[in-house]
């Protein structure tokens, strides 16, 4: 229908709209088999609603994966809000999706994603209990983005042991497109363990103040998947591995945050052939959902959610393993590990 790189169809798509405050959300439920279906919602300026349609399917797909190798007792969902153009009122925007996302009677859970905050979903949480990411006075949760940036340093650490033999990262050097909440913290925390950090992002500031506090090597967003360096960590948005840039990488091994990087599956292929491993985005981003879905069920604490995240290392481990033998890409053994889990459920 979309291209969509996997096979098992979507369960359900609601499509609603609210004229007075210009809401258009399209909500994706791609599978409950494991339980609700669990994911973010993106706010974004699509150019139109087949983009937004497109952007929700693949993006509920990849959370089916990512909450399955996550061991999470939740299924794939994922939810995009279409900006309105010109004036709106937030907060009644986000009280109509909030409306919708009860309509769905628990079937699909929410938080932040790119473009929505924790206010937003304060919001949301006024009007539906299916809805998570808030910090509480107290007690871990809230803002996901430093877990999932913990996720991701903790897979670069992983990758670097196994790939290139390498016990600490003093040196290392690591191409971060997109200093986000997550390619910030991703940042922070290469910094502290002694890597070199090469940056890129549309907005000046956020790479001025990366340079000042991490001695961050600034370049421009048309070269940074360019970089020489032992990992590219791509932190912005999805499809930034495709047939333009792959043939451009200088990078030994590929582990960042941002969701959807593989244009296509064959874009795994393609990075294999050159030699570059990637570390499946939706095994090593997890963190974030991991985080949410413990407040969700108001389960452990703060040091709990960190040993959680922490082992998605070992699922990093795992996975190089099963490549050796299996001989498949790892974009190709994630998504068969995944599907296999699926299914079982
Ligand atoms: P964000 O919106 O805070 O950060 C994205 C950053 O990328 C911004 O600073 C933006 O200016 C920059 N950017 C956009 N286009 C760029 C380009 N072409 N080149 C360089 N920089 C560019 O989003 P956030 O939350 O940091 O998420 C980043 C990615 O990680 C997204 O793909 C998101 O879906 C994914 N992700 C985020 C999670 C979270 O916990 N926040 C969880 C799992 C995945």
């Amino acid at each position: 229908f979309f291209g969509l790189p996997h096979q098992v169809p979507h369960e359900r798509v609601l499509i609603a709209a609210d004229a007075a405050t210009g809401l258009r959300t399209m909500i994706a439920i791609h599978s409950t088999a494991r339980g609700p279906a669990f994911g973010g919602c993106r706010f974004w300026a699509y150019e139109n609603d087949l983009a937004a349609h497109h952007d929700a399917l693949r993006l509920s797909q990849g959370m089916s994966m990512k909450n399955a190798l996550a061991g999470l007792p939740f299924g794939g969902g994922k939810a995009v809000i279409v900006k309105p153009k010109g004036d709106f009122d937030r907060a009644a925007l986000f009280a109509a999706f909030a409306r919708a996302v009860d309509s769905l009677q628990g079937a699909y859970i929410t938080a932040e994603d790119v473009g929505t905050t924790t206010a937003d979903m304060r919001g949301v949480q006024a009007l539906t209990p299916y809805v998570s990411g808030i910090p509480r006075e107290g007690a871990f949760g809230g803002d996901p983005s430093p877990k999932t940036a913990w996720g991701v340093f903790v897979s670069i650490q992983a990758g670097a042991k196994t790939l290139l033999g390498r016990s600490d990262l003093q040196g290392f050097r690591v191409a971060i497109q997109g200093l986000g909440a997550v390619g910030w913290h991703l940042a922070e925390f290469l910094h502290q363990a002694g890597a070199r950090l090469v940056v890129a992002d549309i907005d000046a500031a956020k790479t001025a103040k990366a340079q000042a506090q991490f001695g961050a090597d600034v370049v421009s967003v048309e070269t940074i998947l360019a970089q020489p360096c032992d990992v590219l960590a791509p932190c912005a948005l999805g499809a930034s591995l495709n047939a333009a840039s792959i043939p451009q990488l200088n990078a030994r091994f590929i582990c960042g945050a941002a969701n959807n990087q593989l244009a296509t599956l064959q874009d795994g292929s393609a990075l294999a052939e050159r030699g570059i491993t990637y570390l499946p985005d939706y095994l090593v981003n997890a963190g974030g959902i991991i985080s949410v879905a413990r407040e969700f069920r108001n389960e452990g604490e703060e040091g709990a959610v960190m040993a959680e995240v922490s082992r998605i290392a070992d699922r990093v481990q795992e996975l190089l393993a099963r490549i050796q033998t299996s001989g498949r890409t790892p974009a190709a053994e994630a998504d068969v590990w995944a599907q296999s889990l699926l299914v079982r459920a």
